[in-house]
């Protein structure tokens, strides 16, 4: 048949995202296992438990997965609470164990990507006042040098820190859902404090160890390759003719998706009022922008309070299509459009992560068709995409919403770690052995996108 075909750059990494709390199980000594224990800020008072047991048997099934699905690339997390369990003491069984994770991705033909911090920290690190004092950089530092040593053979992807924005705002703002509409009524993160003041020192906590972490990995690794996963979303104005609208969508957009950017590229650590502030290191401090996406809102002025007067409130999208639980909108021309944005750096970029909680798969195999369609027109376009992450191999705790969103590829039973492959996991492992989007496929999988895709 093969009437058409979109194939991808021949090095694309097709791939899947996982994070080391929401897969490894039993992480007694991290801040989120305490925070789950008290059963009040993750829905319906479940916990991580065992999780998806990568710590045990789960990570080599789950790994044949990826190898069934042809992935070329896993980007996982690894532990700080378990390299260094208590200050200056280093675990060495636990830094072999994801030696030994790492040589089996090798194996498989998996390259490995690794992020150093994925919203988790030691108990003793947040007993020296976390990511709210410049403090915590030299210990971030101490551990990115410990950890780079130890697995450098074996991985030169680097992620030094996962959605600073996100983590910040889910942390210290309790007007999270209005910053970000992670439709999550407990989107309930520790500390679980509310302090916009603390919100911005966070971020530049986060974005000094980032810059730190850079040169330490590049001290210890020369040729290694070091990015950011950084969250955007989409904002657009309700009514884009309002002046209104769009001045609040502008604002938010430059709050929550450029300060970031304007960090790792220009060095500057932006405050909402127009004051900047320069910090050395901080300039050009990646190799690759990692660009997590998962959805868009929609900004409207509201004059009832200052921040709606600022940033505005989300307006629901009578026309959008919703993922489960009203998660988020399903807009996969967005990732287009945010890697159209990203091209301007003239940095390779990873789509470090996309996907959507969806349990009976009823949506994601047309997301993946849609999606990686829009990636194949940015490529087109000539932004350097280099891979795609897809979040995530296999359903894992999603922290604040526990196991109520199923994001997976691949679907678990957490009770009896029960695994079957999706159908989406099918079609997704058919486009990566084909490294292209195809008629056949589509026909196959997703008819209804047929003519659309391939008119006439
Ligand atoms: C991202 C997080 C990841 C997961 C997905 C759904 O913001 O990085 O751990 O929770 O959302």
């Amino acid at each position: 048949m093969a009437k058409a075909t979109l194939y991808f750059p021949t090095d694309f990494k097709w791939a899947a995202a996982t994070a080391a709390h929401q897969v490894e199980g039993n992480n007694t000594n991290n801040d989120w296992w305490a925070w789950e224990q008290t059963g009040q800020h993750v829905r319906g008072g479940q916990t991580s438990g065992l999780a998806c047991d990568w710590w045990g048997a789960g990570f080599d099934r789950d790994l044949d997965f990826a190898a069934q699905m042809n992935h070329t690339g896993h980007r996982l997390s690894i532990e700080w609470s378990r390299i260094e369990p208590k200050e200056g003491q280093w675990d060495s069984a636990a830094i072999d164990r994801y030696r030994t994770m790492l040589k089996a991705m090798r194996e498989r033909g998996i390259e490995p990507m690794v992020t150093l911090h994925h919203f988790t920290n030691p108990v003793w690190v947040v007993e020296r006042g976390g990511w709210e004092t410049p403090d915590i950089v030299p210990l971030f530092e101490r551990f990115t040098a410990k950890a780079v040593d130890a697995l450098k053979d074996l991985c030169d992807l680097w992620v030094t820190i996962n959605e600073p924005n996100v983590y910040a705002v889910l942390g210290w703002s309790q007007n999270a859902e209005e910053m970000v509409e992670f439709a999550s009524p407990s989107a309930d993160f520790p500390p679980g404090k509310n302090d916009t003041q603390l919100v911005f020192k966070v971020v530049d906590n986060l974005m000094l160890a980032h810059g730190a972490a850079y040169q330490t990995i590049h001290r210890v690794q020369p040729p290694a390759r070091v990015g950011l996963a950084h969250h955007m979303r989409l904002f657009d104005p309700a009514r884009p003719n309002s002046p209104l609208d769009r001045f609040c969508t502008w604002n938010r957009d430059r709050l929550f998706n450029q300060i970031p950017l304007n960090a790792v590229i220009h060095g500057h650590l932006d405050r909402p009022i127009g004051l900047t502030w320069r910090v050395g290191n901080l300039k050009n401090s990646v190799d690759f922008i990692g660009l997590n996406y998962y959805s868009r809102d929609l900004i409207q002025f509201d004059r009832h309070n200052w921040e709606g007067i600022l940033f505005g409130r989300n307006k629901p999208n009578p026309h959008a299509e919703m993922s489960d639980m009203n998660y988020g909108e399903i807009y996969p021309r967005g990732l287009f459009r945010l890697l159209k944005r990203l091209g301007r750096y003239n940095k390779p970029i990873y789509i470090t992560e996309n996907g959507l909680p969806d349990l009976d798969d009823d949506q994601r195999p047309r997301f993946l068709v849609q999606t990686l369609r829009e990636v194949w027109k940015a490529i087109n376009e000539n932004v350097p995409v280099m891979g795609y992450y897809h979040w995530t191999l296999t359903d894992n705790f999603e922290w604040a919403e526990g196991w109520n969103l199923r994001f997976g590829l691949v679907k678990l039973n957490p009770e009896t770690q029960e695994r079957t492959l999706r159908r989406s996991g099918e079609l997704y492992g058919e486009m990566a052995r084909r490294n292209a989007i195809d008629d056949e496929l589509v026909y196959r999988y997703t008819p209804e996108l047929f003519e659309t895709l391939f008119p006439g």
